[in-house]
């Protein structure tokens, strides 16, 4: 088994571990007092892995019941938040009580969210079961959900007991979501390590999946560390999203997955980068190869004046002014504060 000590406020354990979904009632026995578990899921994993999880926690005397809700980032609103409530206070669950969140992103910031907030905030633990959930969203106490007016809007910080990480889980998760995965996956070693990006380039990464999921938390877990609250370096952890997350507004979240967008960010802004001399030649070439080696796409018709306006109301512009991500080299990254309106001027090379 591999572990990750996470030392924030709350300091707690990321565990990697094949079948390590049968022994998350032992984990839960051993790191609370709970007498109750509702297991969060969503409709696509429930059918895979629900009864493995309620298993392991009755065999603890611990008593469990399932809450589903359709998959997708549909269900990421506040009427879903309202229903894990009502099944919270229907069960009666109490302060004492934990709430685990069993799937991918969209099911981990839901059930965090609602653990941070119900009686003002009860246990949980994050078993993630998508490649970005594992790499990426189980780690570093971001929880929320989505208002029409925007994504992730409404969340709070809270830190799980525990983040129990299986990758045999990944055998049943769709070849996109697969790519969605790792395009943050090539994210990390963009940021913060070189050695990482040139193994990625080098190797099949699913082939060694435990150890590029245990690298990954592990610089998600440093950054974390020293920026909880996302004041300063955690803004690092967004090379390639601002973007990104333009182009995904601008296709209104339908037909490119996240990480299909942020692949085409990570590209646009290192070119970016190149033509105005902070990134070293061949960079972006670089991210296109390891991109399209992983089935992610790199270009996209949409136009830079569109892109930069979709970007104004990211949440990486602060007041007049954005945010970028950019790299120095592969392995070396930094912000840039830049005016709103010079943002076109930047991308446009
Ligand atoms: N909190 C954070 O720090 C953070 C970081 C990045 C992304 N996010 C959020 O994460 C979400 C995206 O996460 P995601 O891509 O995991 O989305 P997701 O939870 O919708 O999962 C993707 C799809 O895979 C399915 N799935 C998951 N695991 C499976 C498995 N093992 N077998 C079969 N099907 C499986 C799901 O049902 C869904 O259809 C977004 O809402 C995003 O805002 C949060």
């Amino acid at each position: 088994m591999k572990t990750v000590h996470v030392d924030t406020g709350k300091p707690y354990d990321i565990m990697i571990d094949r079948g390590i979904l049968d022994r998350c009632g032992e984990y839960v026995r051993q790191l609370t007092t709970a007498e109750k578990a509702l297991v969060v899921t969503d409709t696509n994993v429930a059918p895979h892995y629900q009864w493995r999880i309620l298993n392991s926690l009755e065999k603890q005397g611990i008593q469990a019941k399932a809450f589903l809700f359709p998959a997708g980032e549909e269900s990421k609103h506040l009427g879903t938040i309202s229903d894990i409530y009502k099944t919270l206070a229907d069960f009666r669950m109490t302060r004492k009580d934990i709430i685990v969140a069993l799937g991918g992103g969209v099911c981990g910031d839901m059930a965090g969210f609602a653990a941070a907030t119900y009686l003002r905030g009860i246990d949980f633990v994050q078993v993630p079961t998508s490649l970005l959930a594992q790499v990426d969203s189980s780690v570093g106490g971001k929880t929320g959900v989505d208002l029409p007016q925007g994504k992730n809007l409404v969340g709070a910080f809270p830190q799980p007991v525990a983040v129990l990480i299986d990758p045999d889980t990944l055998n049943t998760l769709p070849d996109r979501f697969i790519a969605d995965g790792m395009a943050e996956v090539i994210k990390y070693g963009c940021i913060k390590d070189a050695a990482f990006f040139e193994n990625l380039e080098a190797e099949d990464a699913l082939s060694h999946i435990d150890e590029v999921i245990e690298t990954c938390v592990s610089i998600k877990r440093d950054v974390v560390s020293r920026d909880e609250r996302e004041a300063g370096e955690r803004m690092l952890l967004n090379f390639g999203h601002t973007l990104g997350h333009a182009i995904e507004k601008i296709y209104n979240f339908t037909g490119i997955t996240h990480g299909m967008a942020v692949a085409i960010g990570m590209v646009l802004i290192a070119r970016a980068g190149e033509v105005h001399g902070v990134t070293a030649s061949g960079t972006a070439d670089r991210i296109i190869r390891l991109c399209e080696k992983y089935q992610l796409p790199t270009t996209d018709r949409a136009g830079f004046a569109e892109m930069a306006q979709a970007a104004q109301g990211d949440k990486k512009a602060a007041g007049s002014r954005i945010n970028l991500v950019l790299l120095k080299t592969i392995g070396e990254s930094f912000i840039l504060q830049l005016p709103l309106e010079e943002l076109e001027a930047f991308i446009s090379v």
